[in-house]
């Protein structure tokens, strides 16, 4: 049976891209935030995962106002990038897992989370900048990955207790795949950042540091939260912290912080990562 090795959440701010590119890992302003990730290289080199599901938010590459499923899961066998205008490079194309994607809808739906199922998807910085900060230098990616997508564009989002229990039901949709597959969920976006609008630049250190240190034990402080809430908590797209809440839930039971990392700032973002392990508190 598929078998899920632990959750790994993280930002996935652009300019990381270039900064990537650029080689700046030891650039006093880039090595605080780089420095967190070798622990989480070791520890997925250790538990060599096959698969990625990962959730994450499309910014307008793949779905736009016209268009904009609250819900999307990618059934395709591969996903491209492509260029969004903030001058990154591409990655190549990550390979998918049709036949886990065509279960994980199936479970789905019989648990009443209608996704919209996506044979063909572009995937955007919110999916490519975690991967390449998670298995940097791949030329050919070490997983299969399955996306899945939720609103954080386009009000009405979903609350945080329903992206919670669709990262639970993923979860057990998962562990009920018949292959030995070793998984790991991925939870991308955040934290506290405000582009937009009056409070530009907002970040809530106070906020972020006691959502990390609750996420693994308590997840539902955070879930029992209205949009509202946590937009005026954490800036107009802090809230893709609903991707870490997804991600949590699919965990399942009882779940312990591994590794963290916090930063301010990245850009105009304080940038988040934690590494999360299924085990009694
Ligand atoms: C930034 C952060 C994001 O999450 C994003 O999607 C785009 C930009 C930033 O801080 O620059
Ligand atoms: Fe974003």
């Amino acid at each position: 049976m598929a078998r899920i090795v632990g959750a790994i959440t993280t930002s996935h701010i652009p300019a990381i891209g270039k900064a990537i590119a650029r080689n700046l890992h030891e650039d006093p302003y880039w090595k605080p935030f780089f420095d967190g990730y070798p622990p989480v290289h070791r520890w997925l080199a250790q538990v060599q995962p096959d698969v990625a599901v990962v959730f994450y938010n499309d910014h307008g590459l793949n779905f736009f106002l016209d268009r904009m499923p609250t819900f999307a899961i990618g059934a395709a066998p591969e996903y491209r990038n492509a260029d969004e205008g903030w001058g990154i490079p591409t990655v190549p194309p990550l390979p998918g897992d049709q036949p886990l994607s065509w279960h994980l809808i199936e479970r789905l739906v019989g648990e009443e989370f209608d996704l919209t199922t996506c044979q063909e998807m572009l995937v955007d910085h919110a999916l490519t900048i975690p991967m390449a900060l998670l298995w940097p230098g791949s030329g050919a990616w070490p997983v299969r990955t399955v996306p899945i997508c939720i609103n954080t564009v386009q009000h009405p989002l979903p609350s945080a207790m329903r992206c919670y229990k669709l990262g639970q039901a993923v979860g057990r949709a998962i562990e009920a795949y018949p292959e030995d597959l070793r998984v790991v969920v991925i939870g991308t976006g955040g934290l506290s950042h405000q582009l937009d609008g009056e409070r530009a630049g907002f970040i809530n250190k106070a906020f972020d540091v006691e959502f990390m240190q609750r996420l693994a034990g308590d997840p539902l402080w955070a879930a029992r939260y209205s949009i509202a809430e946590l937009v005026e908590l954490t800036g107009t797209q802090g809230i893709e912290l609903l991707m870490w809440l997804a991600a949590r839930g699919a965990l399942g039971g009882e779940a312990a912080t591994v590794h963290s990392n916090y930063h301010i700032p990245i850009s105009n973002t304080a940038a988040g990562l934690m590494l999360m392990e299924r085990r009694a508190a």
